[in-house]
């Protein structure tokens, strides 16, 4: 697994300052990291020709906001302001394809669950060199998932919507698990027993030429998700929306993930059953070809996800 601490870089972008990457600390206290509320996003920017771009940051931070509105929270900075930061700490960092994470967390301590009724938010921006997710050979010829014995959890008590540190419990577990049994990726299932997405992914099946991947509902709508969706209707191929089963997974022709982590990564087996013929097929390469060009700014229809600074 080609995953870091984020130690390689220098700075840290903390309520509206660079600083130093030693000093970027929280209390122990803390009132985020003991019930979880933390918001967090997740994001890149790539090295291209036309210099180093970060793809779909309103996207990424208008969620990020969301995020924070479903936390209650409130912070002092836009999209806008929030992109220009991360810009800056990337130069700073001297950094050119990198992860960007931003996150806003309460650093008041603890006395209970309660918030103060003004809780002061702050908001962290860090940036770090994140090659292959799930490592160049996986990137390249596929990975090897299992099907969880976690669940994403029902709908009236979960937040798909929202990236909420507390929520991600049951993701660490999920992949703790695939993990220990030799797998690269667990898939979770949704309550009523439908395929949700990975641990930290959306996920695509191909059948017969067609797309589907699991409607909106129990599932973060990835960003990634949207760019796919988007390039597959640009190459003419059809693609829904709708329930998949865990059978469907068995006999699809191709299976992905999509995620900003890991970009468009073939399945190569499941549960044990071989996904086509165990290889990245045609579908799945076309889409991965399309969108790491998106990336670059290459493609004019969707330049405009790339923001260069
Ligand atoms: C649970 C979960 N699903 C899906 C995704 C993919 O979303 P995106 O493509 O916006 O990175 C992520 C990553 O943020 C995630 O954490």
């Amino acid at each position: 697994m080609a995953e870091t601490t984020g130690a390689d870089s220098q700075y840290l972008w903390m309520d509206g300052e660079i600083t130093p990457y030693a000093n970027a600390t929280v209390h122990v206290l803390s009132h985020s990291l003991h019930y979880g509320g933390a918001v967090f996003e997740g994001l890149r920017a790539y090295s291209s020709k036309l210099g180093i771009g970060l793809f779909r940051p309103k996207d990424h931070f208008d969620r990020f906001l969301d995020s924070i509105r479903v936390m209650g929270y409130c912070i002092p900075y836009s999209s806008k302001d929030l992109t220009k930061a991360s810009h800056e700490l990337i130069l700073q960092n001297e950094f050119k394809s990198c992860y960007v994470r931003p996150i806003a967390y309460i650093n008041d301590t603890v006395r209970g669950l309660k918030l103060p009724e003004t809780p002061k938010v702050h908001t962290a921006i860090a940036v770090w060199a994140w090659g292959k997710y799930m490592g160049n050979e996986g990137h390249l010829k596929g990975v090897k998932v299992k099907t969880s014995t976690f669940r994403r959890a029902d709908i009236s008590s979960s937040l798909p919507l929202a990236k909420i540190s507390g929520a991600y419990v049951t993701s660490v577990l999920a992949r703790r698990e695939a993990t220990l049994e030799g797998f690269d990726e667990a898939i979770l299932l949704d309550p009523h027993g439908f395929v949700a997405e990975g641990s930290g992914e959306n996920i695509f099946i191909v059948k017969n030429n067609e797309i589907i991947t699991p409607s909106l509902g129990y599932i973060l709508p990835g960003i990634t998700r949207d760019s796919v969706i988007k390039i597959a209707k640009e190459l003419g191929i059809s693609i829904k929306e709708e329930n998949i089963t865990r059978n469907q997974l068995y006999v699809a022709d191709e299976v992905f993930f999509t995620g900003t982590a890991v970009e468009v990564t073939p399945i190569r087996e499941i549960d044990h059953h071989q996904i086509g013929n165990g290889l990245p097929g045609p579908i799945t390469q076309k889409i991965k070809d399309l969108f790491f060009k998106c990336t670059q700014g290459e493609i004019e229809k969707f330049k405009n996800w790339v923001d260069f600074s």
